[in-house]
């Protein structure tokens, strides 16, 4: 099975996920979408300093929003955010130094901004490909905790808001793994990085359909960018980035799905809940692939990412 899904998978990124795709997708795009002023409005970008996030960031800087930067390491955010206000002219720009591989620091992160700011749109504390592959640390491989406390720890302050929206970044890898809740910090067996990456992606996409199920006036989506020329993916695939490397979307192309959840209109009409690919609703699961979960899988991933991200919030005597 995983060799049938592993083939389908990749057949499909070639047409689909490389630049080739997102131009023969764009086609159908319209521009007028994105053309869009939203001073006034509120954003959150994790990983804001590099690849699909800092793309993310500087268009909607373009467009006039409040954009708050999420990186971990104070000199290279600094240069993102010099670049962004630079080309932009945005002066609205703000640092935030978080490392989100560690849960304590996220809550204590968010029950800070949830004091000091408002927020209208959400793309929460995923991390790059690179970060799944070199940790090894049991607690951190239920990685999808970072994605669901900064979320679950922001969605009070995005209930208070207009047309709130989180937009989380999967990966079209998480299309060859069903959810494996009898596993859920992958324990058993060796360490497999690529498996845990693509385990941690569908968990994000089974968090978006819960969350939206749970929060009615925040618009949840989770998206793929399709295969993007990215730091992450140089260094931790660089046989995949060698052959690969003269069909790659740009950062921009990748982010572009990401922009158009965050800033149009067009995308708040949709549910909320779905998983999109170049700006279309696409499915959860290739065909064929018995990759559906049982809805009480799905539930129970909600209960044990509840009570695992409640271990790393007790250290915060406010919370
Ligand atoms: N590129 C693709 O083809 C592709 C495909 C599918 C999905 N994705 C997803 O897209 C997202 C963005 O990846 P990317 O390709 O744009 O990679 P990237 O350019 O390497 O960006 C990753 C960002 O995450 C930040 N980051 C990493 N670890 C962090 C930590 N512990 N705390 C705070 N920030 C941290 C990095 O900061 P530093 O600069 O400090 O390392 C960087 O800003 C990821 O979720 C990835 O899985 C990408």
């Amino acid at each position: 099975m995983s060799w049938y899904r592993n083939t389908v998978w990749f057949v499909k990124g070639l047409r689909e996920y490389t630049r080739g795709g997102y131009e023969s997708a764009s086609k159908h795009f319209n521009p007028a979408d994105v053309e869009v002023d939203v001073a006034g409005r509120s954003f959150l970008v994790t990983g804001a300093n590099s690849g699909i996030g800092k793309a993310t960031a500087k268009e909607i800087a373009r467009r006039g929003g409040t954009v708050h930067l999420v990186c971990r390491n104070r000199e290279r955010a600094e240069v993102a955010k010099e670049e962004i206000v630079t080309e932009t002219g945005n002066q609205n720009i703000f640092l935030h130094i978080v490392d989100i591989s560690n849960p304590k620091e996220i809550w204590k992160f968010a029950e800070k901004f949830r004091n000091e700011h408002k927020l209208n749109v959400l793309k929460p504390g995923e991390l790059g490909v690179l970060n799944y592959l070199e940790v090894k640390q049991i607690e951190y491989q239920l990685s999808d905790c970072r994605t669901y406390i900064m979320t679950t720890a922001l969605v009070p302050l995005l209930e208070k808001a207009a047309d709130a929206r989180v937009i989380t970044v999967s990966s079209g890898g998480m299309l060859v793994q069903k959810l494996n809740i009898s596993d859920l910090q992958s324990e058993n067996g060796p360490f497999d990085g690529t498996m845990v990456y693509a385990q941690n992606k569908r968990q994000q996409v089974v968090l978006t359909e819960q969350w939206a199920k749970a929060h009615r006036n925040i618009h949840f989506s989770v998206m793929h960018p399709g295969w993007a020329d990215t730091p992450a993916v140089r260094s931790s695939m660089p046989d995949f980035y060698e052959r690969m490397k003269n069909s790659l979307r740009t950062d921009a192309q990748g982010a572009d799905t990401v922009l158009w959840l965050a800033v149009s209109a067009e995308a708040a009409k949709l549910p909320s809940g779905l998983f999109f690919q170049d700006r279309q609703p696409v499915s959860t699961h290739l065909p064929l692939a018995y990759t559906h979960s049982p809805p009480e899988d799905e539930e129970k991933l909600m209960e044990v990412l509840e009570e695992f991200s409640q271990k790393f919030k007790s250290v915060s005597p406010r919370m």
